[in-house]
């Protein structure tokens, strides 16, 4: 679908978050969601934490109390304090204004001695509840999904993986703009458990990201180019506001 710019988008893809989590209250065991961070999904939480806090009280307590999310992934490397993670970004983001129970709002241990076996526990975890109802996903600079970087198999597991540079510079504005402090590992979740998520919403949005874009939807499925596999998924949405459709929509023009 597409849109005007993100905040349309956000409220729009905010209808269909809100609808899940309305279904998820009447469900005995509803299934955990996948969450994404990155400045595209800025508008879209901050529309969603507005939509919730209109709910009547007794429906937002129960939402709080059933809330299940995994996060895609999480830099290592980082301290506790470091507000710079993903686990503050979350916090800041959805965690306090919901005023969510931080063992309701998972995400990998930035901080664990062994991130191998916390990759290892994150998607058994996940795996006990079910996988994933509905994945929220950003899109990369070079086509990586969450952190999946190319070039990257459908099956990949979720994993400790090596960021590339362009991820790196692609991040570095959360740093201050200093790459040498963007960390150089992280935990995702891999190919293999998103592609399982009942259904998938990608989400594109701004000039910068045209290009990519254009190479999801036209360039043949490939490692080169993670976000692809999604073709395959059954129940993908792509939502993508007017800047990041350009190049789509120039070179339709042309031709
Ligand atoms: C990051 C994260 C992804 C995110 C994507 C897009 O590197 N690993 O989870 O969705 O890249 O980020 P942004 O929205 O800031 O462009």
């Amino acid at each position: 679908r597409l849109f005007k710019n993100p905040f349309d988008l956000a409220e729009a893809i905010v209808d269909v978050l809100e609808d899940r989590l309305i279904a998820r209250l009447n469900q005995l065991e509803p299934k955990p969601f996948g969450l994404a961070t990155g400045r595209t999904m800025e508008p879209i939480y901050q529309a969603l934490v507005s939509r919730l806090r209109a709910w009547p009280m007794q429906d937002l307590q129960k939402l709080r109390e059933g809330w299940s999310s995994f996060n895609l992934d999480e830099y290592l490397g980082l301290s506790k304090i470091d507000k710079e993670s993903f686990s503050s970004y979350m916090d800041r983001h959805l965690g306090t204004p919901l005023e969510l129970a931080p063992d309701k709002l998972l995400i990998p241990d930035r901080c664990s001695d062994d991130p191998a076996k916390e990759a290892d526990l994150y998607i058994k975890h996940l795996k006990s509840l079910g996988g994933l109802s509905f994945q929220l996903l950003g899109l990369g600079m070079n086509g990586h999904i969450g952190f999946n970087e190319p070039p990257c198999s459908s099956d990949v597991p979720c994993r400790v993986v090596d960021l590339s540079l362009s991820t790196r510079q692609q991040n570095a504005f959360s740093f201050r703009g200093e790459l040498s402090r963007v960390p150089t590992h992280a935990i995702t979740l891999g190919l293999s458990e998103i592609l399982l998520a009942e259904e998938v919403h990608l989400v594109v949005t701004g000039e910068a990201k045209s290009q990519i874009l254009y190479s999801f939807l036209h360039e043949p499925i490939s490692e080169l180019l993670p976000a692809s596999w999604l073709r395959h998924h059954k129940n993908l949405f792509v939502w993508a506001d007017y800047s990041a459709f350009s190049k789509v929509s120039l070179v339709k023009d042309m031709s």
